[in-house]
Parts: C-alpha cells; sequence; structure tokens
C-alpha cells in the first residue's frame, strides 16, 4: 500500500509528492523540520515535538500557516490512513519558492511517515566509539534541516573507525551531529552542555528524570573534562540513550556502559513506554 504524506493542504501519495526546484529548501538550505517517534501508533511527546517546531519555524521567520490544533489533526488523521506504527513522524517546513525578499510568501509544509533504525543491541550493550570534530552549528537551537558537516564528515567516521561524532568549539563540548551529549562525572553528577546546542527533547526528558534522583548541571564541559569523565552518553529520539565508551581512542571510565547510564536507559526506556528495541 502506498503511503500518504502530507504536502501543502493535501494528503496524496508518497510517490506523487514532489515540491518545486525553486524551493528555497533546495535553493538555499532554507528550511527547519522535527521529528518524533510513535509507540504503537501514539505519538512520543507530542506537545514538546511541537512547540520546537514552531519555535524552529519562528526564528526563521516562517509562517506554519496552521494552528496548533489543526496541525495536530493532520497528524491525527495521517497516522489513521496509514496505519504503521513503531515509525516516525516529520513535520518539515521550508521558505517555498524562491523569492529575492525576506518575506516568505508560501512555505512549504510537509508531514511524512518515515521508518527509522533504532541502535543495535551491541551498541546499547557495549557502547559506542566516538570522535571529536570542531564545529559550531548555526543557530544551535532551531532545528533546521542544516547537516552539511555530518554529511561531509563521513568517510573521516569510516577511516577512523568511529560510530560517531562529537562536535566542540575552542575545546568546548557542543552535540553530535544528531543526538544530545551528557558526562557523568566522578561525584554521579550528571552534567550536559547548556548553551549553543539545539535543546533535544530527549535530552530534557532524561534532565527530568536524572533531577529526580540526583544532580544535573546543565553548563560546559571541555573535551578535557569529557575525556575524564567517569560515564559518557549520547541522547536523541532515534536511539534514546547510548552509551559513549571512548572518545578519540581514550576509554572513558573502563571502557564500558557505567551503572548511571545504564540505569538511566532503563528508567528513560519505561517512561516512554518503549519496553525493548
Ligand atoms: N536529531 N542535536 C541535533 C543537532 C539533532 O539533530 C538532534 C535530533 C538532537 C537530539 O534531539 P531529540 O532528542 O529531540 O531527538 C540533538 C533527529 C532525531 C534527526 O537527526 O532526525
Amino acid at each position: 500500500m502506498p503511503r500518504l504524506v502530507y504536502l501543502n493542504d493535501q494528503f496524496i501519495h508518497e510517490e506523487k509528492a514532489a515540491i518545486s526546484y525553486l524551493d528555497l529548501s533546495f535553493q538555499r538550505g532554507y528550511a527547519v523540520f522535527d521529528f518524533f517517534r510513535l509507540v504503537g501508533n501514539e505519538p512520543l511527546h507530542l506537545e514538546d515535538h511541537l512547540d520546537r517546531f514552531y519555535f524552529s519555524a519562528a526564528e526563521l521567520r516562517l509562517p506554519v500557516g496552521k494552528t496548533r490544533d489543526e496541525l495536530k489533526q493532520i497528524i491525527k488523521e495521517l497516522l489513521w490512513e496509514n496505519e504503521i506504527p513503531n515509525t516516525g513522524v516529520r513535520l518539515q517546513l521550508s521558505g517555498g519558492e524562491y523569492s529575492n525578499g525576506a518575506e516568505f510568501i508560501s512555505p512549504t509544509l510537509i508531514i511524512s511517515q518515515v521508518e527509522f533504525t533504532p541502535p543495535s543491541l551491541s551498541m546499547l550493550e557495549e557502547g559506542i566509539q566516538i570522535i571529536s570534530y570542531p564545529h559550531q552549528r548555526q543557530l544551535p537551537q532551531v532545528k533546521s534541516t542544516d547537516y552539511l558537516m555530518s554529511i561531509w564528515l563521513q568517510p573521516l567516521l569510516t577511516q577512523k573507525k568511529a560510530d560517531d561524532i562529537v562536535y566542540h568549539t575552542s575545546g568546548l563540548i557542543r552535540e553530535c551531529p544528531r543526538s544530545n551529549f551528557f558526562i557523568v562525572s566522578a561525584t554521579e553528577k550528571l552534567i550536559t552542555p547548556g548553551d549553543q546546542v539545539l535543546k533535544g527533547i530527549t535530552r530534557m526528558k532524561v534532565i527530568q528524570l536524572a533531577s529526580m534522583s540526583g544532580m544535573v548541571e546543565e553548563r560546559e564541559i571541555t573535551l578535557e573534562e569529557a575525556l575524564n569523565a567517569k560515564e559518557a552518553f549520547i541522547t536523541s529520539t532515534t536511539r534514546q540513550i547510548v552509551p559513549v565508551v571512548q572518545i578519540d581512542g581514550k576509554p572513558i571510565g573502563y571502557g564500558k556502559p557505567g551503572r548511571v547510564t545504564k540505569d538511566l536507559m532503563r528508567e528513560l526506556r519505561r517512561h516512554c513506554g518503549i519496553e525493548s528495541e
């Protein structure tokens, strides 16, 4: 069954969903998106994702053209029509057809359902190895479609036999190309950069869960501090929590996923109603 996609006021079959080559997303990379997952056929943390979607759109001066209730109704209809549980939903908004001014006359709104690959069992049980790279995302709090650096760096990842990258600027850790970054200090404090990063929804949930039982700090982390941390992990919608066991070839802690990370992985899964991947 071909699935439906919502494109500018219409539900149409995926293979017929086309946008103009003049669209600003293609011409100038001017677009925002958000991505949430379904547990069964139910959106996970929908309100938080909508908050961020409207925030990103407003930051880029892009009118969504739909109220929050209208958007929710469209999503509901799409999920009902497609009936493909445990997938992801992507909301995407671009500047629409190219014009020279800074006014966006007819933004393009696309809502689609997409499969995603959850982390492998070995990533969850053994953790991942990452490398650091100097980079700062533009307008970091905006979830833009700009993943230029991340895609460009793929050959480096292959060459270094690493699983992911963590960006830093002048030795201060920011985030990974598609996830947020956390460390656990020697005193078992959870620390994550609070500035110049995308405010991940998973990051927010982890902070909320961890603050119930322990100390959480949102502050700058130097690369040096990360290399000497007791534990480290990354968070995102598709991966939830994945332990980091090596940075730039140096083992973190004992080079194995730590207890605090493992407890949080379990708690977050329970909180989200995702019992197993
Ligand atoms: N990535 N930082 C960046 C730059 C991201 O692109 C993402 C999400 C995150 C984590 O945010 P969240 O917990 O809300 O997923 C942090 C999405 C999933 C993606 O790449 O499609």
